[in-house]
């Protein structure tokens, strides 16, 4: 996969910029605040259909314009593609592809495959269960379609469900809406689990792998996926699943009522990470953190590599100068195939980098 070109109007600093790629590797270089991050945000918007930072699409716009527009030129399975994106404040925005509409952003799934590995990432180990979720939904998401929609369906009925739940509870004709959305939750819930438990299976192999390799065989890094409690093989059927769904959700049904929220689904899965055997959430150094994050984000371009028969492009923001000298060497050893972007201040920190393209961002303009 090969991101060829760039077009952006009003996109955050960018007013107006054009500008092509090299194949290889692409280092991004400038002082703070100049638009580094801002450029990886856009190529990444179009992997995982909604920016890695800003909360709505509006934020991506330039602040005193009404619209933003984002234009991408890839290669993706031997075909060429031009992915284009149209954000305008209060409105919905467009997306489309070779020039076609794309009626939902489950649509683009595929297209581009991008693996971002930033600063942020680290909580990927020491923050709370939705950062491993959002992983999870992100990297499934790049690969299978259907997760997508189903991801997007659930959260679309959780959302209404605990709406009801506050909001209605005195109004018995919702009350019997509320068994409507719950069997609906356990259909589409049992295939999230499907999914996740054979990405897991994937990234609980590859990832050790990795880890191991990086820490000289030093740690051991495990990974187990927690799902609902009544579900005993994550890997079973999507009939069993959802059976074991249901049972979950009908025990749960007087303490969702009682607690005026969703108790019962895949919404509160997690991954286990662990390191030599104790957890790492609670126990892991600094080190050990980011040498776990990196093991998963790296796991998880082996995985979509596997997948595909092509790498997904790796989006690398600010971290290798994060990185000690060890562990810069280890994830520039890695990559040896497929495109890279990797954001950097200054030009020293890539000293053993073969870039192939050097820009340099001042003030959203590439010189
Ligand atoms: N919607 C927007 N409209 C205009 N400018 C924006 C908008 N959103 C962010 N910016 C500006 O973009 C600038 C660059 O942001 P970016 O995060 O890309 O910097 P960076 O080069 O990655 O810096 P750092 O090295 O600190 O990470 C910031 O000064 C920010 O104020
Ligand atoms: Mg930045």
């Amino acid at each position: 996969m090969i991101v060829k070109a760039i077009h952006l109007e009003d996109f955050r600093n960018y007013r107006g910029l054009y500008t092509t790629f090299d194949p290889g590797v692409n280092v991004v270089v400038g002082e703070n605040a100049q638009g580094k991050t801002n450029l990886v945000e856009a190529i990444r918007y179009f992997s995982a259909c909604r920016s890695h930072r800003a909360r709505t699409d509006s934020e991506l716009i330039a602040f005193d314009a009404p619209s933003a527009r984002m234009v991408l030129e890839l290669e993706s399975r031997h075909r060429d593609f031009r992915l284009e994106a149209r954000l305008r404040r209060g409105a919905r925005r467009s997306l489309a592809s070779n020039g076609v509409k794309l009626k939902s952003a489950a649509e683009l799934s595929g297209i581009l495959n991008t693996v971002l590995f930033c600063p942020e990432d680290l909580s990927l180990i020491k923050e709370g269960a939705a950062v491993r979720r959002r992983f999870l939904d992100d990297a499934i998401s790049q690969l299978r379609p259907r997760y997508a929609a189903a991801v997007g369906e659930y959260r679309r009925l959780q959302e209404q469900k605990t709406r009801i739940l506050k909001d209605f509870r005195e109004d018995a004709s919702m009350v019997g809406l509320l068994d409507t959305y719950s069997l609906q939750m356990c259909t589409l819930g049992a295939q999230i689990i499907h999914y996740r438990a054979y990405y897991l299976q994937k990234l609980a192999e590859l990832a050790p792998e990795i880890h191991a390799d990086c820490s000289g065989g030093r740690e051991k890094l495990t990974l187990a996926y927690r799902t609902v409690s009544t579900v005993s093989h994550p890997l079973a059927s999507v009939q069993t699943l959802y059976d074991q769904l249901l049972t979950h959700s009908q025990r749960h049904k007087q303490a969702e009522w009682e607690s005026r929220s969703c108790l019962s689904g895949p919404h509160k899965d997690d991954i286990e990470v662990s390191i030599n055997g104790v957890s790492a959430r609670t126990y892991s150094s600094q080190g050990q953190t980011r040498t776990a994050a990196l093991a998963l984000k790296l796991a998880e371009r082996e995985i979509s590599f596997q997948d595909r028969e092509e790498y997904p492009v790796l989006l690398l923001d600010d971290v290798l100068s994060e990185l000690d000298t060890r562990r810069q060497e280890f994830v520039l050893n890695r990559i040896g195939g497929g495109q890279v972007f990797i954001t950097c201040c200054e030009e020293e920190k890539q000293g053993s980098l073969r870039a192939g393209k050097v820009l340099r961002v001042e003030n959203g303009r590439i010189g």
